[in-house]
């Protein structure tokens, strides 16, 4: 297992030798690894090109790293225990024994269905084991999985399945989601209508709802598994081949493809997880996330398993039967450390303190937020009445493309405070810096959140488009890694996130371009054109507020195209990406060149009617008051 720092010293030590030699510090964390052949550099980089590289030429399975190495001494251990939707139904647990057969079994049939080393996946499933198996069956085989979130539309699924190439799609018939049914297999169906490429869906059964299964190319996961058994060869990799695609929203409208390499990857969520959860032997750990995302892949999957650890895989909402399902599965399972969002924990906050009510919580020792920044009061409802002043927290900084975690405390070790990621962690250098790019040093500093040094974690690339990785993240300050997040530096040196400065929205978490709800809105045949802003929202963090202009409505009035409007958001994109406001404008306030003022409708987005400082630069001001009216009607 990977080492495990344990005193606030140590962590100060090893820092500092992770930031002089950080090249020799992750070649010892590596050596702790299972490579069939060992690197022959450690790390090649160059920031002006985009071009990072770690252990350079070694080979390696990941899921050797998984398997063959825990197996002798933890193959009974159990790896994943399953909860579903519904508490009456039965727990799965898988031990490493039982897992190692089943993703050697997938990992034959994605074979005899024609899956090569480097062939894409593509994955569209609800949370079941059998997620967690088809991505490893795929790294197994050396395939590069792309998961997309079952929340996301038809048309969604199939611009990611496209745009990587996917062969083929594992999917299943449906899937619950607290008292809903989603009818998955029918949205697979409808994207792979426009998807040329995928030449094979395995469904797997879940809800047992009709589906169509199409003559020669949709098969049933369960008559594959009748059919095959046995072991596989690991396929040799390079700790620079893509192990995953992961697509994620940014200022432009088009999804990039995040792709995280092999041996990095592991690297840095092996290592991550360990230090940052204090995970320990025998521990039972817990993320509620849902592995359509960042934080499933490394810290429910790839973290967990490569520690050797019992990750707990939950089906459902934290809302269903009652308010007190995640507190309930703490205590059925006697889960150690509990990883959330914090849009989760305000939810169960607003609805009170009775669903607790016979909770005990005592196995707790660890608790954790990702995905955005915490407010005070939901940090201490946490604390107090989860962690009952006893369980560190740890709010963890990071992105999809840094891979793992960038800035958090090391739990119980580092000491928290309210709001703040805290430190970084071993390896991690942050810069902050001006509008000019240049670094603010010292303590008392606010600025743009930059990265000034490579580590293994972080994304090489975004598929098919090296180019826009490039500019990106690489391109607006020099020889720094760009986050799109503001930041503050205290007065003790801690870190404290302050959201995203570009054109990103974070709603309950799920990350947003406003460009790619726009354009969602703008397809309807109605609307002229529109402008999406972030606007505080007490429950999800933030809230989507469009400005949209139309100049006629239908029969059916505003309400009717807000309606229309909102179906075609859920079509495009995803019922998450529905706006929560919708104000009928004449216009947007543009300045003579043509771009729109976001700043003065975030301002209005968020109540703040007067004051919108320099508006002169703008084409028409009047259309400033027209909006106000608007926006205020709609209260
Ligand atoms: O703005 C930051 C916010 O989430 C963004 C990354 O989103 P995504 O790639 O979807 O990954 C989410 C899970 C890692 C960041 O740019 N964010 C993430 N964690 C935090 C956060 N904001 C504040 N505090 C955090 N702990």
């Amino acid at each position: 297992m990977v080492p495990k720092i344990s005193t606030l010293s140590g962590y100060i030590f090893e820092y500092q030798k992770s930031i002089t030699n950080p090249t020799g510090f992750w070649a010892n964390i590596a050596e702790t690894f299972y490579w069939r052949k060992k690197w022959d550099q450690v790390l090649t980089w160059d920031f002006k090109k985009a071009d990072v590289k770690w252990f350079l030429n070694a080979k390696l399975n990941i899921t050797e790293n998984i398997f063959e190495r825990h197996l002798f001494h933890r193959g009974n251990q159990t790896a994943i225990i399953w909860e579903p939707n519904d508490p009456n139904d039965a727990t799965v647990k898988l031990s490493y024994f039982e897992l190692f057969d089943k993703v050697n079994q997938f990992a034959l049939i994605l074979k005899q269905q024609g899956i090569e080393k480097g062939d894409r996946v593509a994955i569209y499933m609800p949370m079941v084991p059998e997620l967690a198996i088809t991505m490893l069956a795929c790294a197994r085989i050396g395939a590069v999985h792309s998961v997309i979130f079952a929340g996301f539309s038809a048309q969604s699924l199939a611009d990611r399945i496209i745009d990587a190439g996917a062969k083929l799609l594992v999917t299943s018939d449906g899937g619950y989601r607290g008292s809903k049914t989603i009818p998955i297999k029918q949205i697979a169906d409808e994207a792979m209508e426009s998807c040329k490429c995928v030449k094979t869906a395995i469904v797997l059964k879940r809800t047992n709802e009709p589906v169509t299964m199409k003559p020669g190319r949709d098969v049933w996961w369960h008559d594959l598994t009748q059919q095959i058994n046995g072991t596989i060869e690991a396929e040799i990799m390079d700790a620079e081949d893509p192990l995953f695609i992961l697509y994620t929203s940014g200022s432009t409208g088009k999804p990039k493809g995040v792709v995280h390499t092999i041996g990095g990857y592991m690297v840095y969520t092996a290592y991550t997880f360990r230090n940052v959860f204090q995970y320990g032997d025998g521990d039972i750990y817990f993320c509620s996330a849902d592995i359509g995302w960042i934080t499933g892949h490394s810290y429910l999957v790839y973290g967990p398993l490569l520690t050797g650890a019992t990750t707990l895989i939950f089906e459902g909402i934290p809302t269903w039967p009652d308010a007190g399902r995640f507190w309930e599965i703490v205590d059925k399972y006697q889960v150690n450390q509990f990883y959330t969002a914090p849009t989760a924990l305000r939810s169960l906050m607003a609805m009170g303190m009775k669903w607790l009510d016979g909770k005990h919580l005592t196995s707790l020792k660890v608790l954790g937020t990702v995905g955005e920044p915490i407010n005070e009061e939901a940090w201490h409802w946490y604390h107090d009445h989860i962690g009952k002043n006893r369980c560190p927290i740890v709010d963890t900084w990071w992105q999809t493309e840094t891979g793992g975690i960038m800035i958090s405390p090391l739990a119980g070790i580092i000491p928290t405070k309210p709001s703040y990621a805290t430190l970084p962690f071993m390896g991690i250098r942050p810069a902050i810096v001006d509008q000019e790019g240049n670094e603010l040093m010292g303590n008392s500093v606010e600025g743009n959140l930059c990265i000034a040094y490579p580590w293994p974690g972080m994304a090489r690339t975004i598929w098919g488009d090296h180019e826009r990785f490039r500019e990106t993240y690489f391109s607006t300050f020099q020889n720094l890694y760009f986050t799109g997040d503001g930041v503050k530096r205290d007065e003790d040196g801690y870190y404290r996130i302050l959201g995203r400065v570009d054109d990103v929205i974070n709603v309950s978490g799920h990350r947003m371009g406003t460009a790619e709800v726009e354009n969602a809105i703008n397809e309807h045949p109605l609307v002229n054109e529109s402008a999406v802003v972030g606007y505080p929202h007490a429950i999800k963090g933030q809230g989507i507020f469009a400005f949209v202009v139309c100049t006629e409505f239908s029969t059916g009035g505003e309400e009717g195209v807000r309606n229309s409007i909102l179906v075609g958001v859920s079509k495009f994109i995803g019922a998450f990406a529905r706006p929560d406001k919708i104000v009928f404008v004449k216009g947007l306030p543009k300045t003579r060149s043509g771009k729109i003022m976001r700043r003065i409708l975030r301002n209005i987005a968020e109540g703040q009617y007067t004051n919108f400082g320099d508006t002169t630069t703008l084409l028409d001001p009047d259309i400033v008051t027209e909006i106000v009216v608007a926006a205020q009607k709609l209260g």
